[in-house]
């Protein structure tokens, strides 16, 4: 690398994989990346020694710790490749005055998306039965509606959000738990807002949109579990940990609720025994994960980083 030039890493392994526009708009500004190519998440050993003399992180879903941040001394900003900032120490980051950016709007759509496809292959049993053809076993299976169905919504943030305005052609009710409800959102789609109790209690289909905090972890434990539906589903496109995974996989075996589908984990890469169960859908965290969001999420986080580095007088 030249001397002259300002140092930033990018520790997020999925930027970039849709061209190299966010590289370029960087190259432009006078900045050299240093690039996770491993396609693995770094450790904190691993981000200290990558990151060391940069100004900058664009930061995955790798936990970027209090030690990585103050053991970085030149570090100003972190980008979060992303909506979650659940894996940045944000008490560290505040005290050393290093200022944290996420991408708050660009995976809305994407993840709305995934969750509703979730849903309706849960439903009808749609990844099961591909997988039957392929073991040569032509077993017509019978799934339910989605339509007339209760729909309990955890969080109407921005994809709690995008989430309703595609579930509404199918005539589904909806509940929500959500401490600070939008009135004319919740007016339109005529959304009733209920405790939690409420919504285990009383829905077909369960989704989580909530971010992951002190307050919000393991909020679907073993007692959320028996009092859900013997026919219920539960979505979790959001964070692992607001999930109790063993108690999940419990209810699963022993059939207290009748399906999960689950794209985030409590530790990912995930290999444990959801993947043993017929009556789960499992992706890799692919939420965000299509060509058209990977492309503004590329170009958002670096011009984030930039303005934060302008603020910082790094540029
Ligand atoms: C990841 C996500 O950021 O937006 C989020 O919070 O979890 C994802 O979009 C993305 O996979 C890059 O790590």
């Amino acid at each position: 690398m030249e001397n002259n030039k300002i140092k930033i890493l990018i520790s997020s392994k999925s930027f970039g994989k849709t061209g190299d526009e966010g590289i370029g708009i960087l190259k432009n500004a006078g900045i050299e990346p240093v690039v996770n190519t491993t396609d693995k998440k770094l450790n904190e050993d691993e981000l200290l020694e990558m990151a060391d003399g940069a100004v900058g992180i664009i930061a995955g879903t790798e936990k970027i710790s209090g030690k990585v941040i103050t053991g970085v001394d030149s570090l100003k900003v972190i980008s979060r490749y992303g909506v979650g900032i659940d894996n940045v120490d944000l008490e560290a980051a505040y005290k050393k005055g290093v200022t944290v950016f996420n991408t708050p709007d660009a995976p809305t759509d994407a993840v709305a998306e995934l969750t509703l496809s979730l849903i309706l292959n849960l439903l009808r049993k749609i990844s099961v039965s591909d997988s039957g053809i392929r073991k040569n076993s032509w077993k017509p299976m019978l799934g339910n509606l989605l339509s007339g169905k209760t729909v309990g919504i955890l969080g109407l943030g921005k994809i709690g959000k995008k989430a309703v305005r595609l579930l509404e052609p199918f005539n589904v009710n909806f509940l929500a738990y959500e401490l600070k409800p939008d009135e004319s959102f919740t007016k339109k789609y005529n959304i009733k807002i209920v405790p939690i109790d409420t919504i285990l209690a009383e829905s077909d289909v369960i989704s989580i949109h909530l971010p992951s905090t002190e307050e919000t972890r393991h909020i679907i434990n073993s007692d959320a579990f028996s009092k859900m539906k013997k026919t219920a589903i539960l979505i979790n496109t959001a964070r692992g940990d607001l999930v109790e995974e063993k108690a999940l996989y419990e209810s699963l075996k022993d059939n207290k609720i009748a399906g999960a589908g689950l794209d985030v984990f409590e530790n990912e890469p995930y290999s444990g025994k959801l993947k043993e169960l017929d009556n789960t859908i499992l992706t890799p965290h692919i939420g965000s994960s299509t060509v058209e969001t990977r492309r503004t999420m590329d170009v958002e986080s670096v011009n984030n980083l930039i303005k934060g580095l302008k603020e910082a007088g790094v540029l």
